[in-house]
């Protein structure tokens, strides 16, 4: 890197109120010097800004109504016909896959890209592998094959295209996989100051799932996707063992209904079960989390006995690539955490807190909805479509993810 462009990082630096990173600068070697200020140069300044302007900005002032939900009984004089139109989008290359595989899985605790989990016993069995199947199955007599991005964080991008590789992408023809790269978002004291990890880094994390959209944009895929004629996005999580990817039904009644958006969703099994609840905020689709639902919403009931909150994401979203690309320049909310994040201290010892010390910043994916005027919301069975693993044990775990793949597929793992 030139002085001059040196230079302007440093006036950036001091703009921004966080010469601090610049501590340990004339200490480091020319390779350390580079590697710090690549990273300076990709810090999004205006996502930390913004957040420390708004530190209320998750719990914001907001009119919370129920939204209606397609559920299964309503969908069943429709399912044939959508499933035809469905088909036959698929059929055209007309939709894509897109995993969200950036994530860190800090409650699993698996030390790798949550994608390349063996969930078997008998046999290895690996998620990423399990979705490919998934999706193969719904494709299945498709002209086109479905493509596939999936996204990951530079922490995990290696390893996993490493892994697919190794493979050989279970049998998936490997020009219909992409991988692409999230963002990543800096650690901050609770002060708003980046904090370090070393003199040549940042603490750095992926900046949540929200920012999948943007990153694909970035990466020229979007623009790539549609000159291959790709119109509507599958987005979905990794972890999931029955993710129901590319489901010809739920596509079909998107495109039937003239919907930009969807949304898979479950009946809660009762009104204390820990997922977002879809509903409308201010007049728009969105999102409630469960630590935001007061007691009052929680049990609010219809006149039929029905909660009016009943239903909870899956985090299986359609979106229309037209539509959500004139909503990509919309200032999406920052989700703040106060987390333990070990740091450097200002004579450069790593310290391990033992009290938080950190905001973290994130982006949810669930905000996007927000952008749209309407969404379909389209109930699916949980014993089908929702299988997730995200604790070590207990609830949504490996064993009861085997379980209910199990109990659906009749196979033991
Ligand atoms: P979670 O919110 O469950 O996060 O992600 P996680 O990283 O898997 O697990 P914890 O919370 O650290 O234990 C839901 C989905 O969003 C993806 C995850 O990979 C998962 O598929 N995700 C999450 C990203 O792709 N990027 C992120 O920055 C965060």
């Amino acid at each position: 890197m030139s002085e001059t462009q040196i230079q302007e990082i440093k006036t950036k630096l001091a703009k921004e109120g966080q010469m601090q990173l610049m501590r340990f600068f004339d200490q480091l070697g020319e390779a350390e010097k580079e590697n710090l200020l690549r990273q300076i140069e990709h810090v999004d300044f205006d996502m930390i800004r913004h957040a420390m302007a708004s530190p209320a900005s998750v719990s914001r002032e907001s009119l919370i109504e129920p939204i209606h939900t397609v559920t299964v009984k309503e969908q069943e004089a429709q399912q044939k016909r959508w499933e035809k139109v469905g088909r036959e989008a698929l059929s055209q290359g007309k939709a894509a896959a897109v995993i969200l595989a950036g994530g860190q899985g800090t409650r699993l605790g698996f030390n790798g890209p949550k994608g390349t989990l063996n969930v078997g016993i008998t046999k290895e069995k690996y998620l990423f592998e399990i979705l490919l199947e998934n999706i193969r199955r719904n494709t299945k007599g498709c002209e086109a094959v479905m493509p596939v991005y999936i996204m990951t964080s530079v922490v995990n991008h290696e390893a996993t295209e490493q892994f697919l590789k190794a493979h050989d992408c279970f049998g998936y023809p490997k020009d219909k996989i992409h991988l692409f790269k999230q963002d990543m978002a800096p650690a901050l004291s609770l002060n708003g100051k980046i904090l370090m990890e070393s003199p040549s880094s940042l603490c750095l994390a992926p900046n949540g799932n929200g920012g999948w959209f943007r990153s694909l944009l970035r990466a020229g895929l979007i623009e790539e996707m549609k000159a291959d004629g790709v119109e509507w996005l599958n987005v979905v999580s990794v972890d999931n063992v029955l993710q129901n990817i590319g489901d010809p039904v739920f596509l079909g009644a998107a495109i039937d209904g003239g919907f930009g958006c969807g949304a898979k969703v479950i009946s809660k099994v009762s009104p204390d079960e820990r997922v977002g609840a879809i509903c409308l905020r201010n007049h728009h689709p969105s999102v409630v989390e469960y630590t935001e639902l007061t007691d009052e919403m929680r049990l609010a009931r219809r006149e039929n006995g029905e909660y009016l909150y009943q239903f909870g994401v899956t985090l299986n979203y359609l979106f229309k690539i037209a539509d959500t690309e004139a909503k990509a320049g919309h200032t999406m909310p920052i989700h703040q955490a106060v987390k333990k994040v070990p740091c450097l201290d200002e004579a450069g010892n790593m310290i391990v807190p033992e009290e938080p010390n950190a905001i973290k910043m994130e982006y949810f994916i669930f905000d996007i909805l927000e952008f749209f005027d309407d969404c379909l919301v389209y109930e699916c069975i949980r014993e089908d479509e929702f299988a997730p693993i995200k604790n070590k044990s207990g609830v949504d775990s490996l064993d009861t993810a085997r379980d209910l793949y199990q109990a659906k597929f009749g196979q033991v793992l």
